[in-house]
C-alpha cells in the first residue's frame, strides 16, 4: 500500500522537506579542505535542532547496529552510509555526499548532495553533473499515471549513457511518516512497469552512480557502502510530491 497524503500531511511534508533542505544547503556551505567529517555531523547537529527538528538517521537501525551520526557523510569511494571521523579530514579535490534526512512535526524530509572539496577532476565533475541531471530526469517522469520504472529507467539511461554505473543496492522511496515507505524506486528498470503514481504520493528519488563498476562492499563499522573498484561515487536525492501536474520538488532551499 503507497501512502496518499491529504492536504494537511502535504503541508506537513513541505515544511519538513524545506527544513530539511535549508539545513542541507547550509551545511554544504562548510565543506572546505580542512574540515572533518565530525564537524560536518556537529554542525549539522546543531542546524537541526535550531529548526526544532530531529535527526531520522540518528540511531537507525541496522540489525543490532545504530546508525551513530546526525548526516550520512560519504566520501570519495564510499557511496552512502558513511560515518563521522573526527580523524578523516576532507582535501581538495575530494567529493561527500551529505544525505541529510529529518523529522519535523512527525513528518520525514529526505535530500542529498554531492559536494566539491576545492576544485576536482574533469571526470569527477562528469560524474557529478551526470549524476545531478539524472535525478531531475528521474523526477520529471514522478507525474500521475506514470509508473516507478518509468522514473528509474530515466535515471538509468541518462547514467549509461555518458559510460557511468547505477549502484543496484540502494533505492529511492517513499517517504512521509516514517522514512522509508512504498514504493521502493530503483534506479534502474523499463518503462511503464511497477507501481502506478497517484497525486499526494511523496517519493525520494535518489540515483547513486559509480564513476568505473557498479560493484559495492561494506566497511567494518558495518554501515559504509563504498564501491568496490575504490573509484569516485555520486548521490543526489530530492524528496518529491506527485500532483495533478507537475512534480513539485519539496526540498528546495529557501533562497
Ligand atoms: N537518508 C537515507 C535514505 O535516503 C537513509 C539514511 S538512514 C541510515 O534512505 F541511518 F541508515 F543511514
Ligand atoms: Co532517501
Amino acid at each position: 500500500m503507497i501512502p496518499i497524503k491529504n492536504p494537511d500531511e502535504i503541508q506537513k511534508m513541505r515544511k519538513a522537506c524545506k527544513v530539511a533542505a535549508n539545513v542541507l544547503d547550509r551545511l554544504c556551505k562548510e565543506v572546505k579542505p580542512g574540515v572533518t567529517t565530525y564537524d560536518l555531523d556537529q554542525i549539522c547537529k546543531g542546524l537541526i535542532a535550531e529548526y526544532g527538528a530531529v535527526s531520522a538517521c540518528y540511531n537507525y537501525p541496522n540489525g543490532r547496529l545504530r546508525y551513530p551520526c546526525h548526516v550520512c557523510i560519504s566520501t570519495n569511494e564510499e557511496v552512502v552510509h558513511g560515518i563521522a571521523d573526527i580523524r578523516h579530514t576532507l582535501q581538495e579535490g575530494d567529493i561527500t555526499s551529505l544525505d541529510v534526512s529529518l523529522v519535523l512535526n512527525g513528518f520525514v524530509g529526505d535530500n542529498t548532495r554531492t559536494v566539491r572539496v576545492g576544485e576536482v577532476s574533469e571526470k569527477t565533475e562528469m560524474l557529478l553533473q551526470v549524476t545531478e541531471q539524472s535525478l531531475y530526469l528521474g523526477i520529471a517522469q514522478a507525474r500521475a499515471g506514470n509508473r516507478v520504472g518509468d522514473i528509474s529507467a530515466a535515471i538509468q539511461r541518462h547514467v549509461e549513457a555518458n559510460g557511468f554505473s547505477i549502484v543496484r543496492e540502494f533505492v529511492g522511496h517513499g517517504v512521509g511518516r516514517s522514512m522509508h515507505e512504498e514504493p521502493q524506486i530503483p534506479n534502474y528498470g523499463h518503462p511503464r512497469t511497477g507501481p502506478v503514481l497517484k497525486p499526494g504520493m511523496t517519493l525520494a528519488i535518489e540515483p547513486m552512480v559509480n564513476m568505473g563498476k557498479p560493484k559495492i562492499a561494506f566497511a567494518d563499522d558495518g554501515w559504509t557502502a563504498y564501491a568496490k573498484d575504490r573509484l569516485p561515487s555520486a548521490h543526489y536525492e530530492h524528496t518529491v510530491l506527485v500532483t495533478e501536474n507537475e512534480p513539485e520538488i519539496l526540498t528546495l532551499p529557501e533562497n
